[in-house]
């Protein structure tokens, strides 16, 4: 601008805001790096979960196939059940959860969810190390002794 261009004085104010705008954008790239770098970190390597294998007993024996609550909602979301149902024990004093479509469990870790995945290596574990997670319930719930295959 003219004003500036003339005025030695506002030109310098002018740089120096300028090189503020080169720290904040390179702040901001600094930034962007961080928060995407776990996006392509490690891209190169296989990045497929493995199969979860449904072999268990219990699922044989299911005429459907199907968990306690619907499959998407199981994957996405069956730490928040988890946890919901340890506070409906410990807090409310309730033993049953009904799902959805109104059928009847006993809200237990070790017997319910185990129970039907009685494979907790070939299930759970292939999930969660694929996942980088480490649940800390089995210092004190039960892991049944693994069954698979036949009913
Ligand atoms: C320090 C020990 C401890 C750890 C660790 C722990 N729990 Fe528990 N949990 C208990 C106790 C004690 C009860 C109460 C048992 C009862 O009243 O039947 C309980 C009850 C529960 C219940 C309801 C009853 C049952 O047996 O399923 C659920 C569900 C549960 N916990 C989930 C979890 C989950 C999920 C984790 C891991 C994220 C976890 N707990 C970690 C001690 C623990
Ligand atoms: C009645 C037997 C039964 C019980 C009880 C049960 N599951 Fe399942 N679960 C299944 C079956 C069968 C599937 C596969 C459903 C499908 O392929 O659509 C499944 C699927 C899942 C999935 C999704 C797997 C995927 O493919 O992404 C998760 C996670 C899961 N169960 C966790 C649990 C947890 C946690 C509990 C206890 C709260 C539990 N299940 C209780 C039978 C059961
Ligand atoms: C489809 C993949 C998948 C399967 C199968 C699966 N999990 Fe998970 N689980 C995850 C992921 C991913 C997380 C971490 C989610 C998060 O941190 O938001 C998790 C977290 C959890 C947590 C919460 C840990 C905490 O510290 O709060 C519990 C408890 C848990 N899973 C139990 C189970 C049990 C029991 C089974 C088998 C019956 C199972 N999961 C099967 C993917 C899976």
């Amino acid at each position: 601008m003219l004003i500036c261009a003339a005025n030695p004085c506002l030109k310098k104010q002018r740089l120096a805001v300028m090189g503020d705008k080169g720290k904040i954008i390179i702040g901001l790239l600094i930034f962007l790096f961080l928060l995407t770098f776990p996006f392509w970190y490690g891209r190169g390597k296989s990045a497929s979960l493995p199969p979860l294998s449904l072999d268990t007993p219990e699922i044989k024996k299911l005429t459907t196939k199907k968990c306690l609550a619907p499959t998407d909602y199981m994957r996405a979301s069956h730490m928040e059940l988890l946890h919901a149902w340890r506070e409906a024990v410990v807090r409310e004093g309730k033993i049953f959860y009904v799902n959805p479509e109104g059928k009847k469990f006993a809200i237990n870790l070790s017997r319910t969810c185990l129970g039907c995945h009685s494979n907790k290596d070939k299930f759970c574990d292939v999930c969660h190390n694929y996942a980088g997670v480490k649940p800390t319930c089995w210092t004190c719930h039960l892991v049944p002794e693994p069954k698979e295959g036949k009913p």
